[in-house]
């Protein structure tokens, strides 16, 4: 089942800008109460669609700002009739700040983030202390930040973030996989980055404090 053009995918992609400016209730989105993960900038969504055929009793949401890469990384879901896979195209910012209830994630993936290299540019990327604080809010206390890059200036500034914020405690890195087939690797990225020669960072923060004001 291939998506026409033109075609909605509604339930697996949704528009942020068309939907209701109130949290959104998982067990109404989802049709049950499993726990939900994240996928920050999800990109064609290979990540959220290896996941949540390999975890069906957790749910997944791809968030992704780029309309049309949505509706790809949608189409991967769709064709399949994942059920507790969905995608919402979008800013994530505002969307864990309107859309997303606090505590109510379980974990949140945030994989190659645009880097931005322009010296000029880098205040546009989307990894500073406000969206930590961002992941905090909507992490249930246990729950886990995964971010990998291929950029080592950055993940060195998410890696210094994460240390000093007191709702984080660092996690081992995990481990580097070797994977059996092209579709074996986390993210569309971190394939491409491999197959360059590239290193990986890797990193895993838990939710250790709840927010003091
Ligand atoms: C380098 S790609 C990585 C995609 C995917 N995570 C992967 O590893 O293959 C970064 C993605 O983040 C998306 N993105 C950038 N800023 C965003 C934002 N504010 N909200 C949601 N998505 C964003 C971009 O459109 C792009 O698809």
């Amino acid at each position: 089942m291939r998506a026409p053009p033109g075609e909605i995918m509604f339930p697996w992609l949704r528009r942020s800008h068309e939907m209701e400016i109130k949290p959104l209730d998982w067990a109404e989105f989802f049709g049950n109460d499993n726990p939900v993960e994240l996928d920050i900038g999800c990109g064609r969504g290979l990540y959220t669609w290896k996941a949540s055929e390999a975890n069906p009793q957790i749910n997944y949401l791809g968030i992704e700002r780029d309309y049309k890469t949505a509706r790809r990384a949608a189409g991967k879901l769709y064709k399949r009739e994942i059920p507790n896979a969905r995608i919402i195209a979008g800013d994530a910012r505002e969307i864990l700040d309107k859309l997303i209830l606090n505590g109510s994630v379980h974990a949140a993936h945030f994989y190659f983030p645009d880097p931005w290299w322009k010296r000029k540019h880098k205040s546009r990327r989307l990894f500073t202390d406000d969206f930590a604080d961002q992941i905090a809010d909507v992490l249930q206390m246990g729950g886990i930040l995964h971010s990998w890059t291929d950029v080592e200036d950055y993940f060195e500034v998410i890696s210094a973030l994460m240390k000093h914020h007191v709702q984080f405690e660092t996690l081992p890195k995990p481990d580097e996989k070797t994977p059996e087939h092209d579709f074996d690797y986390q993210t569309s990225f971190e394939r491409k980055k491999r197959k360059e020669g590239e290193t990986i960072y890797r990193g895993r923060w838990k939710k250790i404090n709840e927010r003091h004001e």
